[in-house]
C-alpha cells in the first residue's frame, strides 16, 4: 500500500528548472559552452559542482579550469539563481500541485521533499510550501547525487516507510532512476520519452492526481 509521496522540487512543485538554465546558461556563454536543450535536460535534478562539471565537459574544457576557478564559477551561477528566487511568490507554483499537496495531507498521505537544491528551503518559503516540507532530505549530507537511490532512500527513511510504500515524483530522467533504483513507484512528470524508465509518466503536473495515479496503477 502506498502511504507516502517523496517529490523532487525544481521542475515538479515550482518552474525553477527554468531558472536553474538560464542560470547557468549565463555561466556557459562566459565559459565558452554552446548551449542546447539537451545540455539543459541533462542537468536536470544534478548537483551544483556535478552541472558545471558537465557543462565544462560538453566543449571539451574539464581541464581548463583551477578548482577555486571552478567554485568561482558554481558561486556565480548560483547568484544569478538567487536573483530570479528571490523574486518568486506562490504565483510559480506549478498547476495542480498545490490542490494534490492539500488533498494527499488531508487524506493522511505522508510527503517528504528529495532534492539536491541547496536553496530548496528557500525556494519552499517564497511559495508558501514550507508546511507541507517538514521532513526533507538534506543534499549537503548524501555520498551520492541522482541518478543513486541515496536521496529517494533517505526520502522514504525520514517518513518511516519503506520504500515500497512510497511514490517518487520527478520531472529528471535522473531522478526517475533515483526513484526507481530505490525501489519506490516513480512517476515522471514532462516529456515521456526522455522519462520512459518512469512506472507511470505525466505530460505536465496538472495530470497529477489521486484518481490518475490509482487508474495507472490498477
Ligand atoms: C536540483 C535541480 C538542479 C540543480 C540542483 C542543485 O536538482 O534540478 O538543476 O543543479 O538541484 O541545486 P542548487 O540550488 O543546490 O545549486
Ligand atoms: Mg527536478
Amino acid at each position: 500500500d502506498i502511504k507516502g509521496f517523496v517529490f523532487d522540487l525544481d521542475g515538479v512543485i515550482t518552474d525553477t528548472s527554468v531558472f536553474h538554465s538560464q542560470a547557468w546558461h549565463q555561466v556557459a556563454d562566459k565559459v565558452g559552452v554552446t548551449w542546447d536543450d539537451e545540455l539543459a535536460d541533462a542537468l536536470k535534478g544534478i548537483s551544483r559542482m556535478d552541472s558545471l562539471n558537465l557543462i565544462l565537459k560538453k566543449d571539451h574544457k574539464e581541464n581548463d579550469f583551477s578548482e577555486a576557478e571552478k567554485e568561482a564559477l558554481a558561486t556565480e551561477k548560483n547568484d544569478n539563481y538567487l536573483k530570479l528566487v528571490n523574486q518568486m511568490t506562490p504565483a510559480n507554483i506549478l498547476p495542480g500541485i498545490q490542490d494534490f499537496l492539500a488533498t494527499v495531507k488531508a487524506k493522511g498521505y505522508l510527503l517528504s521533499l528529495a532534492s539536491a537544491s541547496k536553496n530548496s528551503p528557500l525556494v519552499l518559503k517564497k511559495l508558501g510550501l514550507s508546511d507541507y516540507f517538514p521532513k526533507a532530505v538534506d543534499p549537503a549530507t548524501l555520498t551520492h547525487g541522482k541518478p543513486d537511490p541515496e536521496i529517494f532512500r533517505r526520502g522514504a527513511e525520514i517518513l518511516d516507510l519503506q520504500p515500497g510504500e512510497c511514490i517518487g515524483v520527478e520531472d529528471a530522467a535522473a531522478g526517475v532512476q533515483s526513484i526507481n533504483a530505490a525501489g519506490e513507484t516513480s512517476i515522471g512528470i514532462g516529456d515521456p520519452q526522455i522519462l520512459s524508465a518512469a512506472a507511470i509518466n505525466f505530460t505536465d503536473t496538472t495530470q497529477l492526481t489521486l484518481a490518475n495515479i490509482q487508474q495507472r496503477l490498477a
